[in-house]
């Protein structure tokens, strides 16, 4: 009771492991995968090789790569299960719980699904990172109404996603959503993260492991920020209600969503990349409009938040935009940030299994003791 402990509200700066997956250099504004810089793996790498180099810690062979690209694609195809559970629940379902429902229930189809062992945990890996763009591409068209499309194992990972949501491929737009995956595929300890290496670390399975990150990943704090950034857009309406919006906002002490990070103390280098994929775009009016009060947002931040507080842009100011651009609605942005960031978890996930220890942390009782019991009757 009288135990003299420190309590670090939110794990601020607790350390857990050693990584060798990630760091992010919150100071100088850089990230970097494996060691590589972020920004050189979107100028030129492929989402594919990426997952490969957080997965299995080093760049494929030519070899290497063929095969793994070659074991998620022959994994595109959904089971008729899963296919006809999606068209039976409910469209108002996010896109987000969608996701997480099918991965355990494809964890049904699984006569392995608790082993751990190193080949086993590959067949569910490639499983998992093959129909998940499947699952999302499907369950776009299922609420339209639209007839489902096959998946093309001829086509990359970003092209086949852009192809069964459209009906037809579209290279620029696959290029643009593969660097989309990239910037997302990875970002440290984060809360997603971090809940997937919980279960993983009571020796659970991959699928419950993989979907307690999904759950995390939820909230508008952190996968549900771009779509909340979006509604901010909308609500301020035009470049003009910026600063008054700023104003009431912190007036109230309200959080301006796009902003702030537990590690950053400058802008975010990914916000960066996307608002330069953004300023490139010939980008249709609604999605033009909201970009400009999108810059607004930025520059007013940069002077009330980023300089004076640290609290700067962050990837969620301008990635919802891209989504919106490529055609995908609000709701499919956390959905796209887990679709990206299954390579992180799943390399944090390996890499705790390397060396596990059940996660116990404690809680510090304030409560009281050596309370009298009252019978129900007597407690009025
Ligand atoms: N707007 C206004 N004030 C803010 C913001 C913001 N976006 N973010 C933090 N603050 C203030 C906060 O009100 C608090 O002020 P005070 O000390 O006066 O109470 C102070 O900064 C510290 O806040 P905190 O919540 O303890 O800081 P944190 O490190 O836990 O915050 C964060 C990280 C991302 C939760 C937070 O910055 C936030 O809520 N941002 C808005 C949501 C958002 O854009 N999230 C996406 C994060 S990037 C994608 C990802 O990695 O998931």
């Amino acid at each position: 009771m009288s135990e003299d402990v420190v309590i670090h509200k939110g794990l601020e700066n607790v350390y857990v492991k050693e990584t060798r997956i990630s760091y992010i250099d919150g100071v100088n504004g850089k990230v970097y995968y494996r060691g590589y810089d972020l920004e050189e793996l979107v100028e030129r790498s492929s989402y594919e090789e990426v997952s490969y180099l957080l997965i299995f810690g080093k760049l494929p062979t030519k070899r290497e790569l063929y095969n793994w690209i070659a074991d998620i694609s022959s994994n595109y195809e959904l089971e008729e299960g899963i296919i006809k559970i999606l068209r039976e629940v409910p469209k108002r379902n996010s896109p987000l719980d969608i996701l997480k429902y099918s991965l355990l229930t494809i964890g049904l189809w699984d006569e392995k699904i608790n082993s751990l062992e190193r080949e086993d945990l590959y067949e569910k890996i490639v499983k998992i990172l093959g129909k998940t763009p499947s699952i999302l591409a499907s369950w776009y068209r299922l609420r339209r109404g639209y007839r489902l499309v096959e998946p093309d194992p001829n086509l990359g990972y970003a092209e086949n996603f852009i192809y069964m949501v459209r009906g037809e491929p579209s290279t620029r737009d696959a290029e643009i959503f593969d660097d989309i995956l990239i910037l997302h595929a990875e970002h440290g300890l984060n809360a997603s993260a971090f809940a997937g290496m919980v279960t993983i670390s009571t020796l659970s399975d991959l699928y419950s492991a993989v979907t307690s990150s999904i759950n995390t990943l939820k909230g508008p704090l952190h996968g549900g920020a771009a779509g909340a950034a979006l509604k901010m857009f909308r609500e301020i309406g035009s470049p003009d209600r910026v600063e008054e919006y700023f104003e009431a906002k912190l007036a109230r002490k309200e959080r301006i969503m796009g902003f702030g990070h537990r590690v950053y103390k400058t802008y975010d280098p990914r916000a960066k990349i996307l608002k330069n994929i953004l300023l490139g775009l010939d980008l249709p009016p609604d999605v033009d409009r909201l970009f400009r009060i999108a810059l607004k947002v930025e520059e007013v931040g940069m002077e009330r938040l980023c300089k004076t507080k640290r609290i700067c842009p962050n990837i969620d100011l301008f990635s919802g935009l891209v989504y919106l651009y490529l055609g995908l609605p609000d709701d499919f942005s956390p959905a796209i940030f887990a679709l990206s960031r299954l390579s992180g978890w799943i390399a944090h996930i390996l890499e705790y299994l390397e060396d596990p220890r059940l996660i116990r942390p404690r809680a510090k009782y304030v409560g009281e003791l050596g309370l009298r019991y009252i019978p129900i009757e007597e407690r009025g």
